[in-house]
């Protein structure tokens, strides 16, 4: 599989899925921000475009990935050992089953996108482990990603599982985003855990709105949501401390800096 991408905008395959590489999507943008290397012009284009209004995005980015890996250590740590982690983005360093595994091997890791491009690079990455699958899927359509074979084949639903919408409900509407959390409720059982990002305005009220315009051309716009929208998700749901902080907030444990104020951060337990 190519895993680097000219500037000319060469023709790349990827097996045979349409990529649409002549626009933007949101986990290319962010796998420039981290430092990958499976974006094309478009997302560059935008990924620049946030930087040039602040210099710590990619920052963001690196801060949002390391709460998530304290959130699935903390996780695993509880015993669980399913994560179904929707919205996943393209493999980086400390993806969730190293995370996972690195507690336990025997820990099963689904991951869904609706971009087709992590598809074709996590079946790359997840060739030879069993206790993960990738599939395409939507976060709008809860159910039927939790109904997917290859979810069934992997997550036992007498068993907790932690499910982690990571830096994905800002890309469906309020609507949407409440409706799959709701759904997640439902479906998991007791001791189960949710863990969630948003992007917010409220840490840079000036900026914010600029930045936001980095999503412009991509397929949907960014829903930036205050500290009380966010909490909203976690109804019915036990919030954990310290509740909604900022990304890097969250439990910190020195791996990073910890300035950016970009993201809310957030984990829940079903009681
Ligand atoms: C900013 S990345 C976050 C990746 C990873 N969760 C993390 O936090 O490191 C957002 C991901 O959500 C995916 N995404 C956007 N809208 C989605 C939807 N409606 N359903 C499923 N995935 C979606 C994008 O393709 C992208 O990979």
């Amino acid at each position: 599989m190519t895993k680097s991408h000219g500037d000319e905008g060469e023709a790349v395959q990827h097996e045979l899925t349409d990529l649409q590489t002549d626009r933007p999507h949101p986990a290319r943008i962010y796998d420039y921000w981290l430092g990958g290397k499976d974006n094309f012009p478009p997302d560059r284009k935008a990924a620049e475009h946030a930087i040039s209004v602040s210099a710590d995005i990619p920052a963001a980015a690196r801060e949002n990935r390391a709460f998530l890996q304290r959130a699935v250590r903390m996780i695993a740590g509880t015993g669980i050992r399913q994560f179904v982690d929707i919205g996943a983005g393209l493999p980086s360093p400390g993806n969730v089953h190293e995370v996972a595994q690195s507690v336990d091997p025997d820990s099963r890791v689904v991951y869904v996108d609706n971009d087709p491009i992590v598809l074709t690079h996590g079946r790359a990455l997840l060739a030879d482990n069993r206790s993960t699958t990738v599939f395409t899927g939507d976060v709008r359509k809860l159910d039927e990603l939790f109904d997917h074979p290859e979810l069934q084949a992997l997550v036992d639903f007498e068993q907790p599982v932690a499910v982690l919408l990571v830096a994905v409900l800002h890309f469906v509407s309020d609507e949407e985003a409440h409706r799959a959390v709701r759904q997640v409720l439902e479906r998991v059982p007791a001791g189960s855990y949710l863990v969630l990002s948003n992007s917010t305005h409220e840490g840079n009220p000036e900026r914010a709105a600029e930045a936001a315009k980095t999503w412009d051309k991509t397929e949907t716009p960014i829903r930036l949501r205050t500290r009380d929208q966010v909490a909203a998700f976690f109804e019915g749901w036990e919030l954990l401390e310290p509740g909604v902080e900022f990304v890097p907030l969250w439990r910190p444990d020195g791996s990073t800096d910890g300035t950016t104020r970009w993201m809310y951060a957030a984990v829940g337990r079903k009681a």
